[in-house]
């Protein structure tokens, strides 16, 4: 009985370690790795400086691409360049587990007739995404918004949601859109695995 029970218990811990190597990283250990982020990004991904965004519960999966593109050069910064291609693949799956093991929270302090149609079914009134691929725009700065907005248009960050998205609109919209979300409230909580 008790060897039975073993080989169950086994069995489990087997089936746990391959899901952690197939996709899935370490919370725990992605936040040894966060501590090479928390000056820009903070420990629980709400941003300390005006141009990086906060990237706290924003899912894995959208974080892991934006750090392959700054690895791979298709996005630039000079900053997250250096930082990104620093990292070894298992730092990215587990740093980007940590932070999406974050649990945010947005406020709005507007009326919410007032935000950008052309961007809520996507990226929500409120700035925390409904559409599976696309970021939490919440309480991002202005500054940042507009200058991802402008990347978008010029080609200079490709997507191809947000690429002809972008080109169709003009300085005052974009300016409107990012207003809009950087009056947002955001709140990012430890999340319940973050522990
Ligand atoms: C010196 C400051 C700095 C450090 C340290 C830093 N970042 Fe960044 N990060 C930035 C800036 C600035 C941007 C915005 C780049 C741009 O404008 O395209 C950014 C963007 C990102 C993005 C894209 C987010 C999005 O919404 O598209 C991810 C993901 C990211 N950083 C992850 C990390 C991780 C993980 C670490 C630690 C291993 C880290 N960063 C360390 C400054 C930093
Ligand atoms: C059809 C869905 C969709 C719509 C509509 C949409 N977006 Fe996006 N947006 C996305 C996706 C998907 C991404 C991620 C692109 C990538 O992988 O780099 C994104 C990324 C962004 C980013 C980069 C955020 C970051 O964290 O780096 C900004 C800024 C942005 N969108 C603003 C807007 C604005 C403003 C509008 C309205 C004018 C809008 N989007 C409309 C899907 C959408």
């Amino acid at each position: 009985m008790i060897r039975a029970a073993l080989i169950v218990l086994g069995g489990g811990f087997l089936a746990q370690a391959a899901i952690a190597q197939e996709g899935g990283g370490d919370p725990e250990a992605g936040r040894k790795v966060a501590g090479m982020c928390r000056t820009c990004h903070g420990l629980e991904g709400y941003a300390k400086i005006p141009i990086a965004p906060h990237i706290g519960g924003e899912p894995a999966g959208y974080l892991r691409r934006q750090l392959d593109a700054f690895r791979d050069g298709s996005r630039e910064h000079e900053m997250m360049t250096i930082v990104a291609k620093g990292l070894t693949d298992r730092q990215v799956l587990d740093v980007t587990a940590w932070y999406e093991a974050q649990d945010a929270t947005a406020t709005l302090t507007a009326d919410p007739s007032g935000a950008p149609e052309l961007c809520s079914s996507c990226h929500g009134v409120d700035g925390i995404a409904i559409a599976p691929d696309a970021p939490n725009l919440a309480n991002e700065t202005a500054m940042y918004v507009d200058t991802q907005l402008k990347a978008f248009r010029i080609g200079k960050r490709h997507s191809e949601i947000m690429g002809p998205i972008a080109e169709g609109l003009s300085d005052e919209e974009i300016r409107a859109a990012a207003d809009w979300y950087a009056g947002v409230k955001l709140t990012i909580k430890p999340g319940p695995q973050a522990n």
